[in-house]
C-alpha cells in the first residue's frame, strides 16, 4: 500500500528515477567492464596454467599457442616425422614408479638403488611438427586383446619390453592375472619370457637374440682361435616360436662391435665357411639382410606389424660426450641448440638399415621406431652406479653401467611411440584394408 502510493502521489520523484535509471547502466558498465576484464586476464592465467601443467615446459620451436600441432592421428601418413623434436619438461610423469612394478630387473631400479635425483624421469618426448597421442595403458591393452607381442633382441630390447610391462600394468589392480606363463621368475637369465594379461587374453614377450642371428659352436676343422661363430646367413633359432607374433620388435647392435665378437674368438660364418677377415662392420650388413630375408619369406605381413627399434647410444667415458666420468652425475639432457646432433658416430649401426630397407621398400610394409638421435641426448638416463640391487650399494666408478636405463625413464618415451605407431597402424588398417593388404601382401615382394 504504502509503496503503491508513494509512486503514484509523487510523481515529481519520476525524474530523480528516470535520472537514477539513466545513471545506473553506466556505472553498470563500468562495473560490467571490470568484471569481464578481469575474467580475462583469470582465463588467460589458468590458460597458461594449463599449458605449463598439462604439456610441461617447451624449449625452442616456440610456445604452442603461436604454432599450434596437429594430432599425430589426425596427420596423413608419413605427414609427421615423430622421431625429431626434443626433450620437454613435464610434471605428470613418470607414468610410474618402479617400487609399483614388479617386472623389473633390479639393476633398472635406480631410484631404489640409492639415485636421489628424479628429474630423469620428467621429461616427455615432443615431436616437432605434431603432438603425440599420451600413453594409455586401457587403450593398449584392447588393441592387444587376443594378441601376441615379442620383443626380439639384447638386454635393451629387454630394458624396454620390461618397461612396457610396467606402463601396461600400472592400469591393472589385479596384479596376479599377470603372470610369467612358464612360471619363470624375471630375475633369472632366461632366454625368453611370456608374460601373460589374463583378463586381455594377450601376451607380452621377450626372447633373447643379441645378435639376431644363430650364434653357435665352431664347425668342425676350424682354426684354433674360432671359439664360436655368428652363422651370418641363419636367422636365431627361436624365430621359429615369435614368427607368427602379430606384432615384432627387433632391436640390435650394442653386441656388433670387436668386443663382443672376434676378442673372445668369436667369428662370422657363411654356408659352411668361417670368414676370418670378415670386418664385424660387414658382418652385421651381412645379418641384417639375412634378417630382411628371412621376414619376407617367412612372415605373414597381412598378419603382424614389423617394426625395429633402432641403436640406443651409450654414453661411457670413451664413447661420444668425452665427460671424462662416463655418465655418473649427469642429470640433465642435452637441450636447446645442441640438440640437434649428428647420428653419425652411429652411422656403421644405421646405415645397412636405411639400405636395405630402401632397397625393398615400399614392397615390405616395415617400421623404424627410430630413436637413435632422442636416446643419444639422454645422458642423464642411465643406471650409472645405482643398478647393484637395493642391498648391492654403488658400483665402482670404473664400472659404471651408461648403456642399458633407469625405469621408469627412457625406454618409457620408446613405448610411447610404439603406442602411437601401433594405433595409427590399426587406424590406416581400418580405413584403408584393401590397400593395407596389397601394401602387406607377401606375394608382392620381389
Ligand atoms: C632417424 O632419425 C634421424 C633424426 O631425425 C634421421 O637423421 C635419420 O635419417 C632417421 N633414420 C631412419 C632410418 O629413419
Ligand atoms: C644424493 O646423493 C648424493 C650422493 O649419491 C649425495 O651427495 C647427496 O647429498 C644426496 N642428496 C640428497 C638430497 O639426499
Ligand atoms: C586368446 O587369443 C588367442 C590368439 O592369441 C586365440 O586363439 C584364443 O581363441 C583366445 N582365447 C579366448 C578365450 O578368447
Ligand atoms: C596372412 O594373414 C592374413 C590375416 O590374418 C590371413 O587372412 C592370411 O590367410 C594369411 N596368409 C597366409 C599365407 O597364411
Amino acid at each position: 500500500m504504502n509503496m503503491k502510493s508513494s509512486t503514484a502521489t509523487q510523481p515529481h520523484k519520476k525524474n530523480g528515477a528516470v535520472e537514477e535509471a539513466v545513471k545506473r547502466p553506466k556505472s553498470l558498465e563500468l562495473f560490467c567492464f571490470f568484471c569481464m576484464a578481469l575474467f580475462s586476464v583469470l582465463c588467460c592465467f589458468f590458460y597458461l596454467d594449463y599449458r605449463v601443467f598439462s604439456r610441461g615446459f617447451g624449449f625452442g620451436f616456440g610456445g604452442r599457442l603461436e604454432n599450434p600441432r596437429l594430432e599425430f592421428l589426425e596427420q596423413g601418413r608419413a605427414e609427421c616425422d615423430l622421431f625429431e623434436g626434443e626433450w620437454v619438461w613435464d610434471e605428470t610423469y613418470p607414468l610410474y614408479q618402479s617400487r609399483d612394478c614388479e617386472f623389473l630387473d633390479d639393476g633398472f631400479r635406480c631410484s631404489e638403488n640409492g639415485r636421489n635425483d628424479s628429474f630423469y624421469m620428467k621429461w616427455r618426448w615432443q615431436p616437432k611438427s605434431c603432438n603425440l597421442p599420451r600413453f594409455n595403458a586401457m587403450a593398449m591393452l584392447e588393441k592387444l586383446r587376443d594378441r601376441r607381442m615379442v620383443f626380439v633382441g639384447d638386454s635393451l630390447g629387454r630394458n624396454q619390453w620390461e618397461s612396457l610391462l610396467c606402463m601396461l600394468s600400472s592400469a591393472i589392480a589385479d596384479k596376479a592375472s599377470i603372470y610369467e606363463v612358464n612360471g619363470t621368475p624375471i630375475t633369472k637369465h632366461n632366454g625368453f619370457f611370456i608374460f601373460k594379461f589374463k583378463h586381455y587374453n594377450c601376451t607380452v614377450e621377450y626372447y633373447r637374440a643379441p645378435f639376431l642371428v644363430v650364434q653357435g659352436r665352431a664347425p668342425r676343422g676350424a682354426p684354433g682361435e674360432v671359439k664360436s661363430t655368428l652363422k651370418l646367413d641363419v636367422m636365431d633359432w627361436s624365430s621359429v616360436k615369435w614368427k607368427d607374433a602379430d606384432i615384432l620388435i627387433f632391436n640390435t647392435g650394442n653386441w656388433w662391435n670387436y668386443e663382443k665378437t672376434k676378442r673372445g674368438g668369436c667369428y662370422f660364418q657363411i654356408g659352411k665357411d668361417v670368414m676370418m677377415e670378415m670386418s664385424v662392420e660387414s658382418a652385421y650388413r651381412r645379418s641384417i639382410e639375412t634378417l630382411f630375408n628371412w621376414i619376407s619369406k617367412e612372415v605373414n605381413l597381412s598378419k603382424t606389424e614389423v617394426i625395429f627399434r633402432t641403436y640406443a647410444p651409450v654414453h661411457f667415458r670413451d664413447g661420444d660426450w668425452k665427460t671424462g666420468r662416463g655418465c655418473y652425475l649427469e642429470t640433465l639432457p642435452v637441450t636447446g641448440l645442441s640438440s640437434q646432433l649428428s647420428t653419425q658416430p652411429w652411422a656403421h649401426l644405421l646405415n645397412p638399415f636405411q639400405e636395405v630397407l630402401s632397397s625393398k621398400a615400399p614392397a615390405l610394409e616395415l617400421e623404424i621406431l627410430n630413436v637413435t638421435q632422442m636416446t643419444a641426448l639422454r645422458k642423464d638416463g642411465h643406471p650409472s652406479l645405482y643398478y647393484l640391487g637395493p642391498a648391492g650399494g654403488l658400483a665402482a666408478i670404473h664400472r659404471q653401467d651408461c648403456s642399458h636405463w633407469c625405469l621408469p625413464g627412457v625406454p618409457d618415451a620408446w613405448n610411447e611411440l610404439l603406442y602411437a605407431l601401433i594405433l595409427r597402424r590399426d587406424m590406416f588398417r581400418h580405413q584403408n584394408p584393401t590397400e593395407f593388404l596389397r601394401q602387406g601382401d607377401p606375394k608382392s615382394i620381389s
